[in-house]
């Protein structure tokens, strides 16, 4: 394998986190989360810097951490959703290292977020039918720059399935 970055895109919900987390011990590469070291500098969860700064000030802490990010080795980094879509930080990201997309249907999305809204605060508010309708919105809005990573794995079978799945995809890369 000739990649020391790798980065999983795609939208919430699909497991970048959590397959990231079984995909950084699988090629015993560090794991990093976007969003929890977003947390832990800023001492603010994601929600509260939202509310309190809005989007575009989180998009614009969000690329910042990112790019503080570029030169570690053998680091697995789980991006939020909006991520890939927000300036050039996919190009970034494939001029660093691997982009893995994270390929998952609407209702698979839909059924992993519903239990799990309130931490997330673009959906937090939303109802059933609201929900459903962001992510088919949201995910067309974006699909074109998470099409743009180098590898993109269906993002439906078990957490252990799908890192394994990105393993064997980034060994037949080299
Ligand atoms: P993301 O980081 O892309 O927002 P998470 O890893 O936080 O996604 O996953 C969201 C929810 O979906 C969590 O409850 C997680 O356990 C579950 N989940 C993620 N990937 C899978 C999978 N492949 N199979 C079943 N559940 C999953
Ligand atoms: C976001 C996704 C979240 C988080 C923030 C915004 C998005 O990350 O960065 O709530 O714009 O899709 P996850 O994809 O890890 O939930």
């Amino acid at each position: 394998m000739n990649s020391s970055r790798i980065f999983l895109i795609g939208f919430m919900g699909s497991g970048k986190s959590s397959v990231g987390k079984e995909l950084a011990k699988l090629l015993k590469y560090k794991f990093i989360d976007l969003d929890d070291v977003i947390e832990k500098c800023e001492k603010r969860t994601i929600a509260s810097i939202f509310s309190e700064f809005g989007e575009h000030k989180f998009r614009k802490i969000e690329q910042a951490t990112l790019e503080s990010h570029l030169q570690h080795e053998k680091i697995v980094v789980a991006t939020g959703g909006g991520c890939a879509a927000f300036g050039n930080n996919l190009e970034i990201m494939n001029g660093a290292g691997m982009t893995v997309y994270l390929d998952a249907h609407p209702g698979t999305l839909f059924h992993r977020l519903a239990p799990e809204k309130s931490s997330r605060p673009l959906i937090a508010s939303k109802g059933d039918i609201d929900l459903m309708e962001y992510i088919i919105d949201k995910l067309e809005e974006r699909i074109s720059f998470y099409n743009k990573a180098q590898l993109k794995v269906d993002a439906g079978g078990s957490i252990r399935e799908v890192a394994r799945n990105i393993e064997i995809q980034l060994n037949n890369q080299s």
